[in-house]
């Protein structure tokens, strides 16, 4: 079905969102994944539906953590769709609430991964454990009753979490089983993501340059390697960096580090190398003696100095990339035609530390300026173009992390699955 074409008049839609944004004592710091999905929201409501908003948020693993809870942003989608918004305190609770919703109401529910059912997934034994299957299956069984609740309470389900369209949860594609053809649609946020990455993918202008930040790079292997058959250069940033200098005996004092994936690490030095694909990482880190990473600040009396990044003293954590290692990425990034950013340089969070990013998104914006299609994707790098003032000097903003990163691989997303039946 098209949502276009769907009469919400009277009907209650349950429409599962990608709200996981990112907030700083109790306030939301990047407001695109609620602006991202309003036009369907809004659209819903136009056409005389009522609206039961569904999403998770972080990774409580079927816990409920107050920090997590969605009670949180019920303001922030209130002043987006201009009307009140009712909250339900238990998503799995909410039969009552939702039959009690008139033409026009919104109710948004609790954090769905408050709910081990929502990931499928089996808690607290281990694969190896001889009744993990058994419990794996007692779990998808939990999982299909938990969507069959929450498609309960609708008559129609709306897929726009772009962002969580490439897990397969209850929310996300299984709730899609409870609803026939004609009551299930994406929404004008899912078409217009899936739009923009058949874009990128049928019409690369090369160079096309990547860059790929972020702490880890076992989290990110998969796409690291698919991008090296794709990209001409690919720029690893973020405390990424320095799995790769220990992989290669460098000093790192208190750097974040892989230790079990320096393996890794080489091992994408060397795919690069067959591929011709040109690598670029940080030579220098700023580093800080005391960084707070509950309150993103640097602790009073804390030093901040730069290194180069395999140099880096014991009792200093490498927080952003160093001078050299910006112009290096700046460097790269000039001139390309395609540009991919997932991930930031550093601790952006943080003032002393935004420099990395900003030198990326700089670099970025200045090659869209001269011509070149540019995506960015990931909550981080879009916070990053939103707090430097670069969002509208890139060519596309995805709401997707992980979800734009596998459907650029070319993998169908279970999300859009669910949907279309593929
Ligand atoms: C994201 O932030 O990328 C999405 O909300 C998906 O979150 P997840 O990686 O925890 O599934």
């Amino acid at each position: 079905m098209n949502i276009r074409d769907y009469n919400f008049d009277g009907k209650k839609a349950i429409v599962r969102v990608d709200f996981n944004v990112p907030i700083q004592e109790g306030k939301i710091t990047d407001m695109t994944r609620i602006n991202g999905a309003a036009p369907t929201l809004k659209l819903i409501l136009e056409k005389g539906g009522s609206l039961i908003i569904m999403s998770h948020m972080g990774k409580p693993k079927g816990k409920k953590k107050p920090e997590l809870s969605l009670s949180q942003i019920v303001d922030a989608v209130s002043q987006t769709l201009g009307v009140p918004v009712k909250f339900a305190p238990d998503c799995a609770d909410a039969s009552e609430a939702a039959a009690q919703l008139k033409k026009g109401e919104v109710l948004l529910l609790e954090n769905l991964r408050y709910y081990p059912e929502e990931e499928g997934k089996p808690v607290g034994i281990d694969k190896e454990d001889p009744a993990y299957d058994a419990a794996k299956k007692e779990m998808k069984a939990r999982q299909k009753d938990f969507a069959k609740k929450l498609a309960s309470y609708a008559d129609c389900y709306v897929m726009d979490a772009f962002g969580t369209a490439h897990r397969k949860h209850a929310s996300t594609a299984v709730i899609a089983d409870y609803f026939d053809a004609d009551n299930k649609m994406l929404g004008l946020l899912m078409e217009k993501e899936v739009q923009a990455v058949d874009n990128v993918l049928k019409n690369i202008k090369r160079p096309f340059v990547a860059i790929m930040g972020g702490s880890k790079v076992s989290t990110k292997i998969g796409i690291i390697e698919n991008l090296l058959g794709k990209v001409d250069k690919l720029i690893l940033c973020g405390g990424m960096t320095y799995t790769f200098s220990k992989a290669h005996g460098g000093e790192i004092g208190e750097s974040i580090v892989e230790l079990d994936k320096l393996d890794v690490a080489l091992g994408v030095e060397e795919l690069a190398k067959k591929n011709g694909v040109e690598l670029v990482l940080g030579s220098d880190s700023v580093c800080c003696t005391g960084y707070d990473f509950s309150t993103f600040s640097v602790k009073p009396g804390a030093q901040i100095k730069v290194f180069p990044s395999n140099a880096i003293e014991a009792g200093w954590d490498g927080l952003d990339a160093g001078p050299d290692s910006r112009e290096k990425f700046a460097k790269a990034i000039e001139g390309a035609k395609t540009i991919l950013w997932n991930g930031p340089a550093g601790c952006f969070e943080c003032e002393d530390f935004t420099a990395g990013s900003r030198a990326v998104g700089e670099a970025i914006a200045k090659a869209t300026a001269e011509g070149a299609f540019s995506l960015i994707g990931g909550g981080d790098s879009v916070a990053c173009v939103n707090k430097f003032g670069l969002a509208d000097k890139v060519s596309y903003i995805s709401t997707g992390g992980g979800a734009l990163l596998e459907a650029i691989e070319g993998k169908v997303l279970p999300g859009v699955a669910a949907i279309k039946g593929e």
